[in-house]
């Protein structure tokens, strides 16, 4: 069944319907969902969700947009989240520079903090990264994050920094923008990515494929994204879904 990797259903445009849309999951082949947190409340919530669905597991974080919220304390208390036994990463966390603020350095302290964690409690890492591709690579490397493990969410970036993660045996999450027509660069990535690196994800509600583009997102959608992969790959829409689905398991342990 198709493993959702990356979404955010915490997120208040789910309130009216969140019940019945992910109930529905099942009969339409998502099989797995992991939660991602992009806030101290956004992780509190993901808990809640993993803990209310069998088929939801999470990963807490704090995303590069939001690391204002973080100080010493609530740090603690997201390193006390990493405890809890449905949650299988750290994240999202990075470098996002397509806004100014926060401060880059801020960006940056958090980053390492939040990679220097994953690897205290032994949790692979979601890579948010945006407009950003030396200076993650970079905090990356100078703490062997390969050694780490984790995806890089909606890769946005050429073959050429594909080539720099997959050295750090890094994951690749592939989602809405595979569908896009202006997606050459990308397109030529996953070319280039093995099929045992990708790992399906929406970023729900964002980022929903063609043909829905601009309308909320959820893992409903996936399908249209595995079907651009396998024509890109030249593989079945089975085997995507099916490898895949392997990959996110041997990434998060399940
Ligand atoms: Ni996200």
């Amino acid at each position: 069944m198709i493993f959702e990797s990356h979404a955010h259903y915490d997120d208040e445009v789910f309130d009216e319907d969140r019940e019945v849309l992910l109930s529905s999951f099942a009969e339409h082949g998502i099989g797995t969902v992991i939660n991602i947190g992009a806030s101290m409340s956004g992780s509190e919530a993901t808990v809640k969700l993993a803990e209310q669905y069998p088929f939801f597991y999470g990963a807490v974080g704090v995303h590069p947009s939001e690391v204002e919220e973080l100080d010493e304390d609530s740090f603690e208390q997201l390193r006390a989240l990493c405890s809890h036994e449905k949650i299988v990463a750290v994240g999202e966390t990075g470098l996002d520079y397509h806004y100014p603020e926060p401060a880059v350095d801020l960006q940056k302290e958090w980053f390492a903090r939040q990679l220097t964690l994953a690897r205290e409690v032994k949790l692979p890492v979601i890579i948010h990264s945006r407009e950003a591709a030396k200076d993650t690579l970079d905090i990356m490397q100078a703490l062997r994050a390969g050694e780490i493990g984790g995806v890089v969410h909606c890769f946005s970036y050429a073959k050429e920094m594909a080539r720099e993660y997959l050295n750090m045996d890094y994951y690749f999450g592939i989602g809405g923008v595979i569908t896009f027509k202006n997606a050459k660069k990308l397109k030529e990535a996953v070319e280039y990515i093995p099929i045992d690196k990708i790992l399906l994800e929406t970023d729900s509600p964002y980022l929903s494929p063609e043909p829905h583009r601009g309308e909320r997102n959820s893992s409903l959608n996936l399908p249209y994204v595995a079907k651009e992969i396998a024509a890109i790959k030249g593989l079945s829409y089975e085997e995507v879904v099916e490898r895949t689905e392997e990959n996110a398991r041997r990434l998060f342990g399940l």
